[in-house]
This record gives C-alpha cells, structure tokens and sequence, in this order.
C-alpha cells in the first residue's frame, strides 16, 4: 500500500481551509501532522506565491511517501520528519521564526490504520506494534509485556476511559501465552469474558495501548505550549481531535490562554499585566456533516476547534 495515492480523506477539510486559508494566503502554514497528505495538499493549492507550507510528521513512511508525491502549490514547499516537541527546532532549521498558519490532526492516518504491518488495526489480524514511528521504542506486544498490571490498568482507565480497566488488564497480563497479534489480545479478552466483546469496547482498549505507547497526551501538551509562541500576531490554530480525552486537552488549554489576567485570586490589583494569546474562533467543536460521514466514517467522532493570536500575545 502507498501513501499519498489521493487514499486519504481530509476530515472537515472545507472548515480547516476556511480556518487557515480564508484570511492570509502568501503566509507561512505548518500541517503538523501530513499523513496521507490529505489537508498538506489541500492547503498547498490554495497558498500563493510566497508563502510557505511545511509538512511535519513523525511516521517516516508518512514523510517518505509525501516526498514522492508531486505537490501542486506556488508557495515554497518543505516536508520534514519529526514530533511536535520537536517543532522549534524544525522550524528553527528553515529559519522560521513565526507561523500564520497551524493545523493538527490528530491520532492515526487511515494508511496507518489499513496497513497490517503498522500492527494498529483490532480488527484485522496484524503483529501487535502500533509505533507511530517503527524506528524507534517498543512495540506495543512488548509494552504489554513490561508493564504491571497496575501500570496497565492506570492506562487503559487514563487513555481509554476503559470500563473495568483492572480486570482487562489483568487479563492481559495473565494470559497463557504473549500476547503477540490483535487477534491474541481479542482473545485474551474475550475468554475473560466468555463472549465476543463489541468493537467499541476492544477499540478503546487498542486505543489506550496506542496513545500511551506513542505518548499521546504529552504530544499534545507539548504541541499546544510550544505552538503559541511560534505564532504570529492573527495567526491561526486548528486542532481536529478524535476522542473526548484529546478534545478535553485542547479545549481547556484554548480557554485557559484566553484567560487574560493570571494573578492570584486573592490579590487586590493586576499584577501581571498579561494579554490575553489567544481568541477562540470556535466556541464549540465543530463536527463533520451527515454527508461527510456518509462518504467517510472516519469523519464521525472529529472535532475541530480553531482558535486565533491576539495582536497582543507574546
Ligand atoms: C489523522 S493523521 C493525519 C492525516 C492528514 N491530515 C491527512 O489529511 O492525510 C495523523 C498523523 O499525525 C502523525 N502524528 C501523530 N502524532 C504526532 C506527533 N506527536 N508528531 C508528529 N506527527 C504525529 C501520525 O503519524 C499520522 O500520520
């Protein structure tokens, strides 16, 4: 399978472009998570000449393939391999100092998820690796592996919202052989429980195996803090997140940089005397359109949340 053969998607990509592109078209424009090249390409022909656009993502096979594949775009095009909390540096390479643009989209990429050696499909059988990046760290049969199941059940309850997460995961950890394929954790599962589980449930516990493995949660933090300074006054932010954890995260931080005033609440005068960073441009999450669903069930459970620099924000 081949990344970038028009294969994925955009989710909400008419809401992401009128976020990013309605306002500056010859600014600098970062897609911190290229993919399949989905948003990347529908941002590029939309920019004019002058402006740059940079792809970003950390899954090589992601960057690989976007590099292979002929953008069209007047604007400058770079395309780099990394993590969010590397954006300061990535940039920093190209000489960029400030962005008008940023859109993360977050979670796995429809190739990753469709191909069976990337290990992050429950449904199909595959080896258990679910890297974002099989270059580097363990694979997820090996996580299980090491963890206690303390340490496992704490997981799937934090990054899954794992119903009976202390059994599941002792389970997982008493299970009579490792637990090396999707189809071995299914099992594992389902013997417990002496049925087939629904999806929903062996998805959230795939997911939670995932997201810690990847670092999920920490991505993100570090992305939305490293992110606000590197915008430029009127610069715009577009996060489309894909479970309640990830969109609780960016929400709380939207709203807690529009928050102008940081002083303790006991004290009589403004100390601080700290501009607001950023304006909310969604005051609630936009979702995708029965139709957009219909054609793309991916679609389904995104939320986008977009929001802009204040002139004044550092
Ligand atoms: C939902 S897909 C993006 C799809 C893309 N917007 C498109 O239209 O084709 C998410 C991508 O983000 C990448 N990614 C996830 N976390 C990342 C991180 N912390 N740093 C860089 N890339 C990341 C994944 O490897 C994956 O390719």
């Amino acid at each position: 399978m081949m990344y970038c053969d028009h294969y994925h998607t955009p989710v909400l990509s008419q809401e992401v472009c009128e976020v990013l592109c309605s306002k500056n078209k010859k600014g600098v424009v970062l897609d911190a998570t290229l993919g399949g090249g989905g948003h990347f390409n529908m941002i590029a022909r939309q920019l004019e000449s002058g402006a740059k656009l940079i792809g970003l993502d950390r899954d090589p096979d992601a960057v690989a393939g976007n590099r292979e594949h002929p953008v069209d775009s007047r604007a400058t095009i770079i395309i780099e391999q990394g993590r969010f909390s590397q954006i300061k540096e990535i940039l920093g390479k190209h000489a960029i100092k400030k962005v008008d643009g940023v859109i993360a989209d977050l979670g796995v990429s429809s190739f990753q998820i469709d191909n069976v050696d990337r290990g992050f499909s429950f449904m199909r059988e595959c080896g258990l690796d679910m890297r974002m990046n099989q270059h580097e760290g363990e694979t997820a049969s090996k996580l299980i592996d090491r963890l206690s199941v303390g340490e496992l059940s704490d997981i799937l309850e934090t990054c899954g919202e794992v119903r009976n997460a202390p059994r599941m995961a002792a389970a997982l950890k008493n299970a009579p052989m490792p637990l090396r394929t999707s189809g071995d954790l299914r099992e594992c599962l389902n013997r417990e429980y002496g049925r087939q589980l629904p999806y929903k449930v062996l998805a959230k516990v795939f997911m939670a195996i995932r997201i810690s493995l990847n670092d999920e949660i920490n991505e993100l933090r570090r992305f939305l803090e490293s992110i606000v300074p590197l915008l430029a006054a009127g610069g715009r932010i577009a996060v489309i997140s894909y479970h309640s954890i990830e969109d609780r995260i960016v929400k709380s931080f939207f709203r807690s940089q529009e928050r102008h005033c940081i002083c303790p609440e006991a004290a009589l005068f403004c100390s601080c005397g700290r501009p607001g960073q950023l304006k909310r441009i969604t005051k609630s999450p936009i979702f995708a359109s029965v139709q957009e669903i219909e054609q793309n069930p991916r679609a389904r459970s995104a939320r986008l949340r977009a929001a802009e620099k204040e002139s004044g924000g550092a």
